[in-house]
């Protein structure tokens, strides 16, 4: 499937609202809630089994994937903030907490992220830096702009997680 175009169109949730999805271990696309699949502007059948890139951004800089998978594939949970992009082209943000989910024995069987609603001064504060990442990834690639979201923790003092959560 073509990736859509992106437009400059927002779409937006209630405070109240939440949404969720689950993968399994490699990120393909195994729940969505009524939410999810109305956001995304995918009909449900055409979601399930897909990669959940199917929602990627061009805006969002890979670094954060990046994390993201460092992260939960360790068993730990993360905090994001993710422009995603809808099936229109149109775009919506979300904080996002992705944790792994396991089965009886302990081992991870995949991965849920559970999203709200973020402020308008938190989508400020982190659009600068996303730019900032993707420009450093198109010139200089991946490992240039982890190094720049970890030399900015560095210098603040910071986890990526304290950071996360003090925006
Ligand atoms: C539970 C879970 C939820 C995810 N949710 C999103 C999401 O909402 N949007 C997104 O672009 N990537 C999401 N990802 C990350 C994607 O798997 C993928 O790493 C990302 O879209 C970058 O894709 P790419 O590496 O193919 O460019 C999620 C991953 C997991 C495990």
């Amino acid at each position: 499937m073509k990736p859509p175009t992106p437009i400059n169109s927002e779409k937006t949730f209630a405070d109240d609202e939440i949404i969720v999805s689950k993968t399994d271990t490699k990120g393909y696309i195994t729940y969505g809630n009524d939410l999810f699949v109305k956001l995304a502007g995918y009909r449900e059948d055409e979601l399930l089994g897909a990669p959940h890139s199917i929602i990627r951004h061009p805006d969002m800089p890979a670094a954060v994937f990046k994390l993201l998978w460092d992260t939960v594939s360790q068993g730990e949970e993360i905090f994001a903030f993710v422009k995603n992009l809808s099936r229109d082209g149109g775009f919506y943000w979300v904080f996002a907490n992705v944790t792994a989910s396991y089965d009886v024995n302990d081992k991870i069987i995949g991965y849920h992220s559970v999203r709200r609603k973020p402020t308008k001064e938190q989508i400020d504060a982190v659009n600068g830096i996303y730019k900032k990442l993707l420009e450093i990834e198109k010139k200089d690639g991946l490992d240039a702009s982890v190094a720049f979201l970890l030399n900015l923790l560095n210098s603040k003092g910071v986890s990526y997680e304290q950071f996360i959560l003090s925006i």
